[in-house]
């Protein structure tokens, strides 16, 4: 079976784009692949070294939300990063081979580096660990040789790099040791935040998956419309609706988008009726993953089993490789003497 990696940066409880955008591909890929997926507790530090009170809880709630959604411990592989320091030995190495120009072309990089220096003080710096991002990530994949990677549109870039490095470790070190591993990009369109913006927690534009029914269907209220309707009988146009009508499409059925659109259009429904009854689709679908939230809420303990042997699983994973990277390098070994 094909090996794929991916993971998510612990920042904390995860929200519709997360599931919709990433957890949901990886939920079906689990069956075809022998998957791994990892949540990114140094990368999240690349930028929150100085805010890490709720590391913990983040990592662990990042989890739950996996299990919550259908990723199954039985044929994934859950682990956290920093549980496998295989991965910063051979982020070392990757270091060395990478020319300091690839990762300052990263766009990505580019676009954090410029949030970053908005912010006031000391965590408006750039850090050393911050520039590596690009190599830690690809640390992250080439430690357990994956040939694929499910990501968001947004992490592609990244890949193109570990796909360079890739190939300039396998072309130094005269190898093919090394997969270059593609991405997997899912076909759902991107849902955007209520506001119209990119969903994200800092715009408090998400629907989280742990959110209450009650909860969600208050914030729902808030989702731009046809800015154009002003009175309930104006005529409608579910095409200009910024929002509402594009959750309708995601999250109703052809009978109530097709019911939403005409009577939209014939002037006979009104936004917060509208509203409230997407709502009421959104809970909806969330229903049975909410309830394996609380599930997993109420019995830490398997969460935390499921970590731990997952991580050891990925550890023996990564120790093959690692070997092997050093072999290939021409590192000193005293394994000779050892095994
Ligand atoms: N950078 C990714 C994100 O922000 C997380 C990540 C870290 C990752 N290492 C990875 C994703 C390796 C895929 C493969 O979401
Ligand atoms: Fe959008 Fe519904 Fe209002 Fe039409 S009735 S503009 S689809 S919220």
């Amino acid at each position: 079976m094909e090996r794929i990696v991916s993971g998510m940066r612990s920042t904390g409880r995860l929200h519709l784009g997360h599931y919709l955008g990433v957890i949901q591909n990886w939920v079906e890929l689990q069956h075809k692949y022998d998957s791994y997926f990892f949540v990114a507790d140094w990368h999240a530090l690349t930028t929150k070294y100085d805010n890490t009170k709720n590391l913990r809880q983040d990592v662990i709630d990042v989890v739950i939300d996996w299990l919550a959604c259908g990723i199954d411990p039985v044929k994934s592989t859950i682990y956290v990063q920093s549980l496998i320091p295989e991965i910063a030995e051979l982020n070392i190495y990757l270091s060395m081979v990478t020319p300091q120009n690839w990762v300052e072309r990263d766009p990505t990089l580019k676009d954090m580096a410029r949030i970053l220096r908005t912010k006031e003080g000391a965590n408006s710096q750039i850090s050393y660990g911050l520039m590596g991002y690009p190599v830690l990530m690809s640390a992250d994949i080439m430690m357990l040789n994956a040939t694929a990677v499910p990501v968001g549109i947004d992490q592609v870039a990244h890949i193109e790099i570990t796909r360079d490095i890739v190939r300039r470790f396998n072309n130094i070190y005269k190898t093919n040791f090394f997969n270059e591993p593609k991405p997997i990009l899912n076909n759902c369109s991107l849902i955007c935040g209520l506001d119209g913006n990119k969903m994200s927690k800092s715009y408090d534009n998400d629907i989280k998956i742990s959110d209450t029914e009650e909860y969600t269907a208050k914030k729902i209220m808030t989702a731009i419309t046809d800015r154009s309707r002003l009175r309930r009988d104006d005529l409608g146009h579910p095409d200009q609706c910024e929002v509402a009508f594009k959750y309708w499409q995601i999250f109703g059925d052809e009978n109530q988008i097709e019911t939403v659109k005409s009577e939209c259009e014939k002037g006979i429904r009104g936004c917060a009726d509208c509203k409230r009854q997407l709502g009421a689709a959104v809970n909806e679908r969330l229903k049975d993953i909410r309830e394996k939230r609380r599930y997993f809420e109420a019995h830490i303990d398997e969460v935390h089993k499921i970590i731990r042997e997952g991580s050891e699983k990925t550890r023996l994973e990564a120790r093959k490789v690692l070997n092997e990277v050093k072999d290939i390098i021409g590192m000193y070994s005293n394994r000779a003497y050892t095994e």
